[in-house]
């Protein structure tokens, strides 16, 4: 499975020929410059919560790529409202089946508002679970006892989990929150976009291999195979 980042929490999946991307925030972002969305393919954006860091680009790539984006429902009217034509609605607990396999939108500890002020519904993340491997996308969240139930009934070969603090979960919770789920291989996001999530990188990659964990940061526009 091929991961690409694109800088704080976008990431895009490759499996199986399906390309997924997760919540594009990246012509705004100026460490992602030398990202240029046009390049970027998708067969389906997955979109955590509607704040404008996660949400920023959905639109414009949906539309280069003709790509069905799912969410929750009220982030998916919202996107419905502004000319999107693909959409697919969910909520926290419900699962869907894919042509790469099956997603599930499960809790996050958050809010989740559209960057217009709309209402964003409930905020989220995603287990997905593909023939290749199954991951969990964190989105924004803090850590919570809910996240234990993963570990109880997927078994994650990796997971996307914030590490900048302030606004989520920071390295140390994001250390439990690996035990929680059950999984030892991590991938950090949502850090150093900003002033207030700006981290120590050394003391985040110590502090997880103290621990017993990998921490994986990539650095914007790589690939890795996972
Ligand atoms: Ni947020
Ligand atoms: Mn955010």
């Amino acid at each position: 499975m091929k991961v690409t980042y694109y800088g704080h929490s976008c990431f895009g999946i490759e499996t199986q020929g399906q390309h997924i991307l997760f919540d594009p925030f990246i012509t705004p972002n100026p460490l992602a410059s030398a990202i240029d969305i046009s390049n970027i393919k998708a067969n389906y954006i997955l979109v955590s919560h509607g704040h404008q860091d996660h949400v920023a680009d959905v639109k414009s790539i949906a539309q280069n790529t003709d790509s069905l984006v799912i969410s929750n429902f009220e982030i998916i009217n919202w996107f419905g409202s502004k000319g999107v034509a693909k959409l697919h609605p969910m909520s926290i607990g419900g699962q869907k089946k894919l042509d790469f396999g099956k997603i599930k939108y499960v809790n996050a500890i958050h809010a989740s508002s559209m960057p217009d002020g709309t209402y964003g519904g409930s905020p989220g993340g995603f287990v997905v679970d593909c023939e290749e491997k199954k991951f969990y996308f964190a989105g924004d969240t803090a850590l919570t006892y809910d996240m234990k139930l993963l570990k109880e009934f997927h078994q994650l070969n990796f997971a996307f989990l914030p590490i900048g603090d302030n606004f989520t979960m920071g390295v140390d919770d994001a250390i439990l929150a690996a035990d929680f789920i059950g999984c030892t291989k991590i991938i950090g996001m949502h850090y150093d976009t900003f002033p207030y999530i700006e981290i120590d990188k050394e003391e985040a990659l110590e502090k997880f291999q103290k621990a017993g964990l990998e921490l994986i940061l990539f650095i914007i526009g790589e690939t890795k195979e996972l």
